[in-house]
């Protein structure tokens, strides 16, 4: 324990030169795999307005995964490698951003967001059984299903730990009730996994608890942690829980038409493991019976390959239906953006709902 109270209140990061996520990480990830992750222009103008505390949140993250014990050190290795996007860490410090000061607090807060995050996709690759994720072999793929629960699970764990040194209780309570929201987002999908009967309301609750409440999760913090009042607060949750909504259905349009080459993880698992995502729900509202039937048949059977699907797909317009539908999620996060006073960070906050919608990764 004492050891980790040494790494969490350790020095602070010195480098100043502007990186963005995937740089920090150091020399961890191949030099190929690293020239093939391309950052683009509009997600570094997102980090700009809050490059130096991007750098410190990544210090924080580097200095927190690492331990004495063999064992676990042979994981954490693996941790450090999953660099992603680092959006919740931008939810957080750009709503910070746009209340007032960035504290230490908030560095805590969203390095442990960030943490929080990684376990979600270790355990999630484990239920997706997934091979490749931000470029590598995932975790499940080269130990197994145990490992992944135990390095999920010390994640879980040091993400706490590191949020206590925020010295906020209420953003320990904010941080332990989204953490605990995600995991019934994936016990309801998993329960519904199979279920092609699912509405479009259905979908939004898997969702927003699988995936919003910890994008709403670091605006809210972000926000409370600079100071503003209980309206902000929650104007700047929504703004964050419309964009996750987006975020995920931008993510299962991936999951059928994304280049694996960008997305960097295993795609078309949501039709291998049977989970109806937004796209396929419109389709099969819209397909007369026979063909319905036909598709509900093929995503049963397990046997189905998203090349098998897309003829149904685009027969229904259901991959631009369901760009539409996370376009209007996405609009509605960058009209509140739009009416924050005008200054670099509210900016900054209304390209993530224009790159939320343009990603490709
Ligand atoms: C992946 O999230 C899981 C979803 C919620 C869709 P991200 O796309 O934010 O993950 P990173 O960027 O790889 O960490
Ligand atoms: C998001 O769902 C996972 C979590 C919120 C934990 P997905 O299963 O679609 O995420 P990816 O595609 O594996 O990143
Ligand atoms: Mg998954
Ligand atoms: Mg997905």
């Amino acid at each position: 324990m004492s050891q980790i109270i040494q790494r969490s209140t350790g020095p602070s990061p010195t480098n100043s030169d502007p990186v963005s996520p995937q740089q920090a990480v150091g020399n961890s990830i191949s030099e190929p795999i690293r020239a093939s992750i391309q950052t683009p222009v509009l997600l570094e103008s997102i980090y700009e307005p809050i490059k130096q505390e991007l750098i410190q949140v990544e210090a924080i993250l580097h200095r927190e995964l690492t331990s004495d014990a063999p064992w676990v050190e042979q994981l954490l290795e693996h941790s450090r490698l999953l660099v992603g996007k680092r959006m919740r860490p931008v939810f957080l410090l750009l709503s910070g951003s746009n209340c007032g000061e960035i504290t230490e607090a908030h560095l805590h807060c969203a390095a442990s967001l960030e943490m929080i995050h990684t376990a979600t996709l270790i355990h999630d690759d484990v239920l997706d059984e997934a091979d490749t994720r931000h470029h590598v072999p995932t975790a499940n793929s080269r130990w197994g299903n145990k490992v992944s629960v135990l390095l999920g699970d010390y994640l879980f764990t040091h993400a706490f730990h590191l949020a206590s040194f925020s010295g906020s209780t209420a953003a320990m309570r904010i941080l332990a009730v989204a953490s605990n929201r995600v995991c019934a987002g994936e016990m309801r999908q998993n329960a519904w996994v199979g279920n092609f009967d699912l509405t479009e309301d259905e979908y939004l609750m898997i969702i927003s608890e699988k995936t919003a409440e910890l994008c709403s999760c670091g605006c809210r913090l972000g926000a409370l942690l600079s100071g503003a009042d209980e309206t902000t607060v929650a104007r700047f949750e929504m703004y964050g829980r419309n964009l996750g909504i987006a975020f995920q259905i931008i993510d299962d349009i991936l999951d059928l038409v994304g280049q694996p080459t960008n997305v960097g993880k295993t795609l078309g698992t949501d039709i291998t493991n049977k989970k109806p995502t937004l796209p396929v729900i419109h389709s099969l509202a819209n397909l007369d019976d026979a063909r319905r039937n036909k598709l509900k048949a093929l995503l049963a059977s397990g046997e189905a390959s998203v090349e098998d699907v897309m003829p149904f797909l685009l027969s229904t317009d259901s991959i631009v239906y369901s760009r539409d539908f996370a376009a209007a999620y996405a609009n509605k996060a960058a009209e509140f953006a739009n009416e924050l006073p005008t200054n670099k960070f509210s900016t900054a906050l209304e390209n993530v709902a224009n790159f939320v919608l343009e990603r490709s990764h």
